[in-house]
């Protein structure tokens, strides 16, 4: 595993090649993510309740363990994320007596928060991931229903971006989502950050999540989706890409191995990405998979209760997959 290729010298050209790594995988995944990667995000250190659990009470700890783990191995960092739905404490929407806190109070926290991690993190993260998943999948619906929809109004978003921004003008921030390639929802996405961008807001990414499978997306749909995010002018980040060996309706949980077939489907899939990542490698300048070798995936038991999954070029004990040699081949 470590006396081959490393593969983000292989792409060294194009983008940088991330992985999501957590506290436990640093040390697990360890020689592997030195070899193979030059760019780390968080898994969850870094989102709202693990770095502030509770009013002006910041946990630090593990976040800053994986930035001296990337400084150690010479990788950047990826902040993610900071205004999100999900993983954000209870406390940040509610009031000492337990009611809704109103617009006001719920923008302060907001800012309190990007600018305390921010500043903290300064220089040591290039770009962060400031909004996370507000695009609704339901067609009739823009934005997700969220407390911070609720409470604040749609500027919420724009208000991340200001806060972030004067936290930290250095920094690259992303606006971040799933489903990207999905026509409706990308251009949902689309006329968001154009409105942000046309008004100002300092937004300088999107970040395509690219959880994906054997059959979504197609070629047909990344390319679109592609071209019409770059018409944008903005850098794109391929910010979370996995592979999984089911298609979106597949619950079955009895594979406890993958098959040679499965490997042959998901090293094609890989080749198709990387060579229209190379193709666009004007505006992707980061490619991070949510994860790095198939013993550890957040997809296992997600979404489907007692399935396994093998998403990665690496397998369980860190050898190069089909996969891997496929990516070589492209670079
Ligand atoms: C996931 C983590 O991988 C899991 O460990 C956690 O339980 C839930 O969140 N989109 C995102 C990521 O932006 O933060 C999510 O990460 C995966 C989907």
């Amino acid at each position: 595993m470590t006396d081959c290729k490393k593969l983000h010298e292989a792409f060294g050209d194009y983008f940088s090649i991330g992985a999501a790594v957590n506290s436990k995988t640093i040390h697990t995944q360890c020689d592997l993510l030195s070899h193979h990667f030059n760019s780390i995000t968080a898994e969850n250190e870094m989102k709202f309740e693990r770095l502030h659990p509770r009013e002006h009470h910041y946990t630090f700890e593990h976040a800053d363990r994986l930035i001296s783990f990337a400084k150690e191995h010479e990788m950047e960092v990826r902040g993610h994320t900071l205004v999100w739905h999900n993983q954000t404490s209870k406390w940040v929407f509610e009031r000492e007596d337990g009611n809704v806190v109103d617009r006001q109070t719920l923008l302060k926290r907001m800012q309190s928060h990007i600018e305390t991690v921010l500043k903290r993190y300064k220089g040591q993260i290039y770009a962060w991931d400031v909004v996370n998943e507000v695009v609704s999948d339901k067609d009739e619906e823009m934005l997700r229903p969220s407390k911070w929809l609720d409470i604040v109004g749609e500027d919420f978003i724009s208000k991340a971006f200001e806060y972030a921004h004067s936290a930290d003008p250095n920094a690259l921030l992303f606006y971040n989502d799933y489903n990207e390639f999905v026509p409706k929802k990308r251009e949902k996405i689309y006329s968001m950050v154009k409105s942000l961008k046309e008004n100002g807001t300092p937004i300088h990414g999107i970040g395509l999540q690219a959880h994906w499978n054997l059959e979504y997306p197609t070629l047909d749909l990344i390319r679109q989706g592609l071209e019409r995010y770059a018409s944008l002018g903005l850098q794109l980040h391929i910010t979370e890409l996995d592979v999984s060996v089911f298609d979106h309706d597949d619950r079955r949980t009895d594979l406890v191995e993958p098959t040679e077939a499965l490997m042959e489907m998901q090293a094609n899939r890989y080749e198709m990405f990387f060579n229209i990542f190379k193709e666009y490698s004007d505006v992707i300048t980061s490619v991070t998979f949510w994860g790095a070798a198939d013993d550890y995936t957040w997809l296992n038991d997600f979404p489907v209760r007692g399935r396994r999954n093998w998403p990665f070029p690496f397998d369980s004990n860190h050898q190069p997959k089909k996969s891997y040699w496929k990516l070589l081949d492209v670079a």
